[in-house]
Order: structure tokens, then sequence, then C-alpha cells
């Protein structure tokens, strides 16, 4: 069982209450993410790009896209299609802009697309991505089974998602950070404290590699690897569909 972790104190579903967060936050996530990460979000973003471009893909999806940051640097593979969904509008709209000055607009589509209904054709992707997503996600076996369906067999799902550093002593400072640093910095950056004491709260709470490891199994996914980074506070999982 996955906890559900909401970032508002409403009866509205997670997803609704996710996408007005992230719509209210749009502006300056981009900016909130370099601080809290201490500008390793992009470092750890290319290294989840370089797994997928070992497939040489023509056709990728990067799920909950965001402001497009992996849609962006998966052009720089050679002939890659890619398409981006996301739920929330101004964090869409935000990517869209950044494509336009990158002048990629005929390499991404960005699309206002639910990950747990998503009208792509079947077998239709080679890979897909998904960055700081997952543990967003209202029903993490809907959105892969969907995922399932939309890629081609010997497709890849590869994902990046923040975790909990196993030794001790780091997963206790890790824990401060998350308590108190991070929520201070999306309160100075983007005035909503609640967004960002959820984000913390949410990755406290997301399941940890094995258990992750055996939803991505239950799902149907074959070749389950998880690496981590950084000391252990974020972790690429890859996965193919047999
Ligand atoms: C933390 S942001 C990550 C953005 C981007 N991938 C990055 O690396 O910065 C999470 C994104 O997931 C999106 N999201 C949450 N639930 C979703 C769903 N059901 N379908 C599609 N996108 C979703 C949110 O709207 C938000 O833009």
């Amino acid at each position: 069982m996955i906890k559900k972790v909401k970032p508002y104190n409403t009866h509205e579903s997670k997803k609704l209450q996710i996408s007005k967060m992230f719509d209210k936050i749009s502006i300056k996530y981009d900016i909130t993410n370099k601080l809290i990460s201490l500008g390793l979000d992009t470092i750890w973003r290319r290294k989840l790009v370089k797994i997928i471009s070992l497939i040489k893909p023509k056709k990728t999806l990067d799920v909950a896209t965001g402001t497009a940051d992996v849609a962006i640097e998966l052009t720089k593979i050679e002939n890659n299609k890619v398409f981006g969904i996301d739920i929330s509008n101004n964090m869409i709209e935000l990517g869209e802009k950044k494509i336009i000055r990158l002048k990629l607009d005929n390499k991404i589509k960005l699309i206002n697309q639910d990950v747990e209904k998503m009208k792509f054709n079947s077998n239709s992707f080679d890979a897909v991505t998904i960055a700081f997503g997952v543990r967003n996600f209202e029903n993490i076996n809907k959105a892969l089974k969907e995922i399932f369906r939309v890629l081609k067999s010997n497709g890849i799902l590869v994902i990046l998602e923040t975790s909990i550093p196993e030794n001790l002593i780091l997963k206790n400072i890790h824990k401060l950070y998350l308590r108190i640093i991070m929520p201070i910095i999306g309160l100075i950056t983007s005035s909503d404290i609640n967004a960002y004491k959820y984000l913390a709260l949410s990755t406290m709470n997301f399941p940890n590699k094995s258990v992750f490891n055996n939803i991505l199994l239950k799902n149907g996914f074959i070749k389950v690897n998880v690496k981590k980074h950084s000391f252990g506070i974020v972790s690429i999982y890859s996965a193919s569909k047999p």
C-alpha cells in the first residue's frame, strides 16, 4: 500500500490539488528546483537521458514533463521525436516558451494529458521518462499500466525520483533538510509553504527501492533496475516491457 499524501487539507482529489499546486508554483518552479537541489537537478536529468540514449529511440514520451527540461534534454538524441504530457497548464505553458526560445518546436510536442488515461495508441513509444513525477500521481498503478500500454515491446521506462539515503547519519541530515530548509526555500521563492511541505512529505512517504521495484514488476515490467545517486537522495529506476 502506498500512503496517499496530498498538498492541501481539502476534499478535492489529489490530482486536482496537484494540478492547482503546480499551476500556482510554476513561475518559480525552475529556480526553486535549482536552489533545493543545489543545482544537481540538471545532472540527474542528464543521467536519466543517457540511459534512454543507449537504445537510440525514435519516439519518446516524457510523462509529468512540467517545464520540459527532460523533454528538451531528450532532443539531444539524434532523430528522436519527443512528446511531453502534464496536467498543469501553467507548467506546460512555461515549457512551451522554453521550447520556442530554443527553436525546438519541430522536435517536441507538449500536451495536457493525464498519465492515468492517455490518448496515445498502444505500443507507440520506444521509451518513456518520468522525472520527479511518480510521487505526485493519484494512482501509481493506473499510471504504470497506461505507460506499459503505450510502450512498444522492448521499450524502456526510466524514472528519476527523490529517495532517502540509507546511511543513518545522512538520513537524519536529509530529514532535517526536507522538514525545515526545503519549505523555507519554497516559502521564500514561491510563497506557497504547503507546496514545499508536501514535496518534502511525499519524498518521505515514497516507497523504498525494493517496494517500488515490486510495483514495477507487478505491472508487467521486466529487467527492473535501480541506481542511487548523490548519496541516495535520488534514485533512477529502469524497466523494460517484454
Ligand atoms: C515535480 S514536477 C516535475 C516536472 C519535470 N519532470 C521536472 O523534471 O522538473 C511534477 C509534475 O507532474 C505533473 N503531474 C502530476 N500528476 C500528473 C498526471 N496524473 N499526469 C501528468 N502529469 C502529472 C505535475 O503537474 C507536475 O508538473
